[in-house]
């Protein structure tokens, strides 16, 4: 039976590689919404993104729902230098034709996981603001959510975004702390991870060699997505990170990690947004978390290939 999940995101071109690569796989994954957070770029881009993207799938019937306009403490920070002014340059989609469903997304969350006969899969592909408001506004809802998956942290691999933290905790660390000491069992997938999943020319082209709207799509997103990491770090590719997260669900064994303490520093100063993990077992905390470190590269890219090739 496909397992029941919900994908929090903020679409950004490798959000829109995870969303596809879920609404490749119905015989694994039910996707039961799509609810959207302001990161990459605002709001309402990341709405009407999300909304383009289960058009290209043709998987219109997945309800896109709003969620919230910023994080819960900080100002919203966006990142078009990374994704663009549409926060989706590169995919050449046309404008949605369809509308998003009624209700906030956080709403939304509480009523799904309420109502679903079976323990609900987080995924979180942005900042955390949408889950964390519906764990604050309903804690009742952690006994049916089986785990949340997130991509965001990083630990050996430092930040992306201030020197200790990645973007998608430091845009809401706050909602990162509330959502991870929940008591939820955690997999996190941090740079440590994305870093080694590298969208390297060739890979790129197996997407393009695809021939269709999803492959196209996907080649010329990343193509345009990985222009920056790519001088930043002066690697032969970009980070794929969000990907990540839907993979792990569809294919476990292509990760190596440790269940370890996860906690996120919430205090003001240069280590704001930091995710620190007891790797080495230094505290007597409770591990909360499986957190991974590594990946085999080759073969999720054939996953992806191989999935997206299908829609
Ligand atoms: C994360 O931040 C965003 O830019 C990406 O979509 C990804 O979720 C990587 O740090
Ligand atoms: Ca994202």
């Amino acid at each position: 039976m496909a397992k029941p999940i919900i994908i929090d995101t903020d679409p950004g071109q490798d959000d829109a590689v995870a969303i596809l690569l879920a609404l490749a796989s119905p015989e694994e994954l039910e996707v039961l919404a799509i609810t959207a957070v302001a990161g990459n770029v605002p709001l309402d881009l990341t709405v009407t993104n999300s909304l383009a993207l289960v058009e290209l799938a043709n998987r219109t019937e997945v309800p896109v729902y709003r969620g919230s306009i910023r994080p819960m403490v900080k100002e919203l920070i966006t990142a078009e230098y990374v994704h663009g002014p549409t926060g989706l340059d590169g995919a050449d989609l046309p404008p949605p034709t369809i509308e998003e469903a009624e209700g906030h997304a956080v709403d939304k969350i509480i009523d799904i996981v309420k109502a679903s006969s079976e323990k609900v899969t987080v995924c979180t592909l942005g900042p955390l603001t949408n889950v964390a408001l519906a764990l604050v506004k309903d804690p009742s809802i952690k006994e049916n959510i089986g785990q949340v998956v997130s991509m965001g942290g990083g630990f050996f691999e430092g930040g992306n975004t201030t020197p200790t933290a990645e973007f998608n905790i430091y845009v809401d660390p706050h909602a990162a702390h509330v959502v991870f000491s929940s008591g939820i069992p955690i997999v996190l997938m941090p740079l440590d991870v994305t870093h080694k999943a590298l969208t390297t020319k060739d890979r790129l082209q197996r997407f393009a060699d695809l021939g269709t709207p999803a492959g196209t799509a996907t080649a010329g997103m990343l193509d345009f997505y990985d222009r920056w990491d790519i001088e930043k770090y002066g690697l032969p590719g970009g980070p794929l990170h969000d990907p990540t997260v839907i993979a792990y669900l569809l294919q476990p064994d292509l990760f190596v990690g440790k269940h370890v303490p996860l906690e996120v520093e919430i205090a003001p100063g240069p280590t704001l947004g930091m995710t620190v993990i007891d790797w080495w077992g230094v505290t007597d905390d409770e591990p909360n978390a499986i957190v991974m470190n590594d990946i085999d590269s080759d073969g999720f890219f054939d996953l992806l290939v191989e999935r997206i090739g299908r829609l």
